[in-house]
């Protein structure tokens, strides 16, 4: 409805971005961005409700009963001093020259009202291909805004893709330019860095591409960070768990975690909780686990054992794991906090502390098969 009332009133209008690629690679999409002729005061004259959300950078967003839309004017952004935004940045009325200034082909395709797709730089034979390409010269893209290195590398960890070798190598030389960017923007990229479906590549190439030495408190960890990228784990971590992860690969003590964790502008609840998490798990992996030991870890960490279990075992004993998969029921009956109550009423106890003490000592038992 959007892209019809302002075709309807004059204007050129495409869904473009993040959305045309994910809905293409048959993936879920969150925002939908829509670049148009019409300049910010044309589209809000043109719809209801508006919210100014960048309107120097041409946004304005329009809220419809079904959703909500960021609409851009087709745009250039001329000179970069912060490389990161753009100081100046020039409406146009042409969508090659605002699909021009976008960071990878695959991002760079727009569709129009009828479905068609408008394909400038080969950004559908990429998708094809699973190829990620820079649109047109890669210096001048990752120059213009050196975050997209970090965005080049969370594409890899999220969709799988490689990196063209052009784009690689562009990467590699600028890769310094990262110091010059805020930590806020590098931690939003490193922790989607570390939580994609395909997080073995993406984190190797942030190895192997060396944009881990500039930043905060990684120089000394390439190592330690390729040992962290060959993890495998079923499911894709959380943040909280991907955190909790790289401090004990990276073998931090407490302190180190809240000075490092710190220096990334991580919030105080999210260090709180990692730091209550690292010791447990590093000082259980010096022991045998047990079956209990596992199912104690799980439940401390809030981790499924199946999950741990491909963390921390290099060769994941697939027999194991099938045992514990009995035991995971557990958890959720523990969950349901079933117990107090049947303690009391099953043994005919009193209410005191002895509950829960007794909860344990059962727990243990059913985990230990014993009872
Ligand atoms: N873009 C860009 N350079 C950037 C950031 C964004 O060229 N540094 C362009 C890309 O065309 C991108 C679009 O702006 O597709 C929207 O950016 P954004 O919403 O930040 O990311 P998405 O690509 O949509 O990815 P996702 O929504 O999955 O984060």
């Amino acid at each position: 409805p959007i892209l019809r009332k302002l075709q309807t009133a004059g204007y050129e209008a495409y869904y473009v971005g993040g959305s045309v690629r994910d809905i293409l690679l048959n993936k879920p999409i969150h925002d939908v961005d829509i670049a148009t002729s019409a300049f910010p005061a044309e589209v809000k004259e043109l719809f209801h409700r508006t919210i100014d959300v960048g309107i120097d950078h041409g946004t304005v967003m329009v809220i419809t009963k079904e959703a909500t839309y960021e609409v851009t004017t087709f745009r250039t952004e001329s000179t970069y001093q912060d490389y990161r935004r753009p100081d100046h940045v020039e409406f146009v009325r042409s969508l090659k020259e605002d699909l021009k200034r976008r960071d990878f082909t695959i991002n760079a395709l727009a569709v129009g009202i009828d479905g068609t797709v408008i394909d400038l730089f080969d950004g559908l034979e990429d998708l094809r291909n699973k190829v990620l390409r820079a649109v047109g010269n890669p210096h001048e893209r990752f120059h213009e805004d050196a975050l997209r290195m970090m965005r080049a590398l969370r594409f890899v960890s999220h969709l799988g893709f490689t990196l063209e070798p052009n784009t690689f190598e562009a990467i590699q030389e600028y890769h310094s330019l990262l110091a010059k960017i805020s930590v806020e923007r590098i931690n939003v990229e490193f922790v989607k860095l570390m939580m994609g479906s395909f997080r073995e590549a993406g984190l190797r190439s942030f190895v192997e591409s060396e944009c881990y030495i500039y930043c905060p408190g990684l120089r000394n960890y390439g190592e330690a960070l390729l040992n962290f990228s060959e993890l495998r784990g079923p499911a894709i971590p959380t943040e909280r768990q991907a955190w909790t992860l790289l401090m004990v690969m990276l073998d931090m003590n407490i302190t180190n975690i809240r000075h490092f964790m710190k220096e990334w502008k991580c919030s105080n609840q999210l260090i709180r909780e990692v730091t209550q998490m690292v010791p447990a798990l590093q000082f259980r992996l010096k022991y045998e686990w047990d079956n209990w030991t596992l199912y104690q870890l799980g439940r401390e960490l809030a981790l499924s054992v199946e999950y741990l279990l491909y963390y921390f075992d290099r060769e994941p004993n697939l027999a194991k794991i099938r045992l514990l998969y009995q035991y995971l029921p557990i958890y959720s009956l523990k969950d349901l906090a079933l117990k107090g109550n049947e303690v009391m009423e099953h043994f005919d106890y009193p209410r005191g502390p002895w509950i829960s003490m007794t909860l344990n000592v059962l727990e243990q038992e059913v985990v230990e098969g014993k009872l």
